[in-house]
C-alpha cells in the first residue's frame, strides 16, 4: 500500500451514519483518515465548524486512527497542507454522480496527484442525508438508526436552546 493516509471531507451537518459507514470502510484501506470539516462562512449551517469537529472527535474517541480537522479555502490546499494524495467521497445514488464527477476532475486539474476515490455506503444508508436528518428532527420525526448517539444529543441540545 503506498499512500497511508486519506482525507474524508464534507460539511457534515450533522455526521451521519452514512458517513460513519464510509469511514468505516475508508480504514479497510487507509491506515489513517483525516476527516475534513468545511468551515464555510456563506454556507448557512446549523451546527458551527467547532461543534461539527467536536462531534465526530466525540465519536471517535477511541479510534486513533481517524483524525478531525476544519478546513476553510481549498480543500486541495488542505490536501498539500497535510501530505494527503487521497480524497474518499462516498457516492449513494447516480443522483450524487455528476457534482462528484465534476468535484473530482476540478480537484484533479488543481492538483494532478490528487486521486478521488468514490465508495458506496451500505444500502441501508442510500436515502440518508444530513439535510434529511434535519428536517426530520425539526418535524418531530424519528432519526434513531440514521445518527449517532452524540449526534441525537447534540440535535436535542440545539432544538432546546432553539424553541426556548
Ligand atoms: O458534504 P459536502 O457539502 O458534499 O462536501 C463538499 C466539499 C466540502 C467536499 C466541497 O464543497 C469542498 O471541497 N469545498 C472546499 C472548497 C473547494 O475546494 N472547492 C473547489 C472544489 S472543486
Amino acid at each position: 500500500m503506498r499512500e497511508k493516509r486519506a482525507i474524508y471531507p464534507g460539511s457534515f451537518d450533522p455526521i451521519t451514519n452514512g458517513h460513519l459507514d464510509i469511514i468505516q470502510r475508508g480504514l479497510k484501506i487507509f491506515k489513517e483518515i483525516i476527516v475534513a470539516v468545511l468551515e464555510n462562512p456563506k454556507k448557512e449551517s446549523l451546527f458551527s465548524t467547532a461543534e461539527r469537529v467536536a462531534m465526530i472527535k466525540e465519536i471517535f474517541a477511541s479510534e486513533p486512527k481517524v483524525k478531525v480537522k476544519s478546513f476553510d479555502g481549498l480543500l486541495v490546499d488542505f490536501a498539500r497542507k497535510n501530505k494527503a494524495r487521497i480524497v474518499i467521497r462516498g457516492l449513494r445514488a447516480v443522483s450524487d454522480f455528476e457534482y462528484e464527477f465534476q468535484m473530482a476532475l476540478m480537484n484533479r486539474k488543481l492538483y494532478p496527484e490528487l486521486e478521488t476515490l468514490f465508495m458506496m455506503p451500505s444500502l441501508n444508508y442510500t436515502f440518508l442525508s444530513s439535510r434529511l436528518v434535519k428536517e426530520i428532527y425539526m418535524l418531530g420525526g424519528c432519526i434513531k438508526g440514521l445518527v449517532p448517539e452524540t449526534v441525537e444529543n447534540y440535535l436535542r441540545h440545539k432544538f432546546s436552546k432553539i424553541t426556548t
